[in-house]
């Protein structure tokens, strides 16, 4: 009996990979880009999400935790790769590891400047390198897999919600921390179907797929917020004896959870929509909002034109 349960949880997870062919080529091509924004500690806005300390806070510690959820996606992204067939799918993972290693680099210099604000960047560090080394990279290949879909439908929500509320971003005059996060929105939007697509060519299976999808949302809206509160008792706690500083907090949750307008709170359904078993992230059309910002931020006076470097598109390998 224990040994038809221990097979019958097994065939539960068996790979179950995409019958038909994707036309990759229909796709538009996702250039790297590469940006120089020099973050100065002092000059860093710590209330530069809508004028609130609590919700910047969020974001801080979750640009600490997200520099080890990049490098997870480039690991399993590098792995597999090189058991794809199609080389323009190849071509678009090469694309999606470059994006997410100058967002790691970037992210990495804005949490070395956030030290110089009291920001507790190396136990942060600590943690997470540690939690990740342990924990997230000692799992089987075709669980990181599904690990990476996950993270990356979740960043997928948060660009298009971030996509649709432009004048969050505006609150501050602080012009590099805007620059460092609307960038980064845009490429997770304009990447958002990569490691779906090849979790679905090379493995598919649904139960595997919610498994990453559990995981991702347990550290994302579990772990990430839970640190990012205990962040003012390492930075100023006499602040927390203070009205203002509940004040701020109580504004901070909303921002963050509210199930109205929340960043998180009123994504939920969006979300669970993971759960649908014919679920793909282009399900969710954001294309008209890609092209606005593409338009709008790279020209002339937007926010990324100051900091833009150069952009390479990587070349289709032949199979
Ligand atoms: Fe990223
Ligand atoms: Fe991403």
């Amino acid at each position: 009996m224990i040994a038809n349960t221990v097979k019958k949880t097994f065939s539960l997870f068996k790979p179950n990979p995409l019958a038909e062919q994707i036309d990759f080529a229909s796709k538009d091509s996702i250039p790297i880009r590469h940006l120089a924004i020099g973050f100065e500690g002092e000059k860093v806005d710590l209330s530069f999400y809508m004028n609130n300390q609590f919700a910047t806070i969020f974001f801080a510690t979750l640009s600490v935790f997200l520099t080890y959820g990049e490098d997870l996606v480039i690991e399993t992204a590098r792995h597999h790769r090189d058991l794809l067939k199609d080389p323009i799918l190849k071509q678009r993972v090469t694309s999606l590891i470059g994006q997410e290693a100058i967002h790691s680099k970037l992210h990495n210099e804005f949490n070395d400047a956030i030290v110089e604000l009291g920001y507790p960047v190396t136990l942060y560090r600590f943690l997470g390198s540690n939690f990740f080394k342990y924990i997230f990279l000692q799992f089987p290949q075709p669980l990181k897999l599904s690990l990476m879909a996950g993270i990356e439908h979740f960043t997928a929500v948060l660009a298009e919600y971030m996509m649709k509320h432009e004048q969050n971003f505006y609150f501050s005059e602080d012009a590099k921390t805007r620059a460092l996060w609307m960038w980064h929105m845009l490429e997770e939007s304009e990447h958002k179907d990569v490691a779906y697509d090849v979790y679905e060519v090379l493995n598919g299976n649904y139960a595997l797929r919610i498994s990453g999808f559990a995981l991702a949302y347990f550290t994302i809206l579990g772990l990430i917020p839970f640190s990012a509160s205990l962040v003012p008792v390492f930075r100023k706690p006499q602040e927390m004896l203070t009205a203002k500083f509940w004040k701020d907090a109580k504004r901070g949750v909303k921002l963050i959870f509210s199930p109205k307008d929340g960043v998180f709170g009123s994504t939920q359904g969006q979300i669970f929509d993971y759960l649908r078993k014919d679920f793909h992230p282009n399900d969710h059309d954001t294309s008209k909002y890609l092209e606005y910002y593409k338009q709008k931020l790279l020209s002339e006076g937007g926010a990324l034109h100051p900091f833009f470097v150069k952009e390479f598109t990587p070349k289709v390998q032949a199979a």
